[in-house]
């Protein structure tokens, strides 16, 4: 099976991630069959998809005929079978209960036909859970977007205990074909990569919030103009990277690594040997003033309005 056998996607599910999820391939030209368990709740999927194209049309991403275009490549069913019978790629997005997956698993595996793929949009229950009973080991998958999934660009590619490479290499290619941006995962963890990373920063400023550290204002104040300023171009490896942390005397690196741990004697091998992950140390003060000049236009941008 290659990409282009896909002609066909079904979309489980159509609430908050759903519509966006089905909108999204609709607007790359594939064919969407959107379900979820009435046609009232569809209806307002719709709604919601018509609402997504026009704010699209107002910022001029895309015209009134790509939409209308998007709008006709979508039909919704209540009827699970509809989706299941003729489509080479589902993704389901139902609640994130563990029995429903399995149910909703167990059911497209039956009704799908064998070179269907199965993909799950969970946030953190794994596949080698809710995906066992499934027969087709090799093609179930995650494809974990983010909301809105319409817009926010990166999406989670990520393995069952037996997902085939040809089914990995097909999916991957298809985010990127629905200008997603896929990020492979290479092994299986509740919460996957972005959400584990996600939860250290929220559950860590929940508790100073709580301690009295500072107000919810001034800790979203801080995130937003510092570190979450700097994101849009670098993530924490580049920026250890930028800050020239590797250069630091090896006692005051961090993070300080327990030299019992399997893990952290990887990384503390990284951090002896001086090892940079993404700029050349030879080209290092290139790589600043890149990193600068995009800083200082978006410092521009979000700062210094026309009247200062
Ligand atoms: N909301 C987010 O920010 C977010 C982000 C990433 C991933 N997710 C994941 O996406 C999935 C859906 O989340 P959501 O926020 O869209 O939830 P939601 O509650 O907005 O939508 C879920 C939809 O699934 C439908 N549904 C439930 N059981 C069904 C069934 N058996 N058949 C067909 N439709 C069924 C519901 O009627 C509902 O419309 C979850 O697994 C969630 O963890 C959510």
């Amino acid at each position: 099976m290659e990409l282009a056998d896909i002609k066909q996607i079904g979309v489980i599910g159509g609430g908050t991630m759903g519509f966006g999820i089905a909108l999204n391939f609709a607007l790359a030209g594939y064919p969407t069959v959107l379900n979820d368990i009435s046609d009232e709740i569809l209806e307002l999927s719709m709604k919601n998809i018509r609402s997504a194209l026009a704010l699209f049309i107002e910022y001029e991403i895309i015209n009134q005929k790509q939409s209308d275009d998007a709008v006709s490549r979508i039909t919704t069913t209540a009827d699970v079978n509809m989706v299941a019978s003729n489509s080479d790629f589902i993704t389901e997005a139902i609640f994130d209960r563990s029995k429903d997956k399995r149910e909703m698993f167990n059911l497209l595996d039956k009704l799908s036909p064998p070179h269907t793929i199965i993909a799950s949009n969970t946030s953190h229950l794994v596949l080698s859970d809710f995906g066992s009973d499934v027969k087709r080991q090799d093609k179930i998958v995650l494809t974990h977007y983010f909301a809105p999934p319409h817009i926010v660009p990166g999406v989670e590619v990520g393995k069952g205990p037996k997902t085939s490479d040809e089914t990995f290499d097909i999916v991957y290619k298809l985010m990127k074909k629905t200008r997603r941006i896929p990020i492979r995962l290479q092994t299986e963890e509740p919460g996957y990569l972005i959400n584990r990373l996600q939860t250290v920063l929220f559950k860590e400023a929940a508790r100073l919030w709580a301690q009295g550290m500072a107000s919810a204002e001034d800790i979203e104040l801080g995130i937003i103009s510092t570190f979450g300023f700097r994101m849009p171009h670098e993530g924490p490896f580049k920026h250890y990277d930028l800050a020239g942390i590797w250069k630091w005397p090896e006692d005051i690196r961090f993070p300080p690594p327990d030299p019992t741990n399997e893990i952290d004697k990887k990384i503390s091998k990284h951090l002896k040997e001086r090892k940079t992950w993404f700029v050349n140390p030879e080209k290092f003060d290139e790589a600043v003033e890149k990193r600068d000049r995009e800083f200082i236009r978006r410092y521009k941008a979000l700062y210094m309005s026309k009247e200062d």
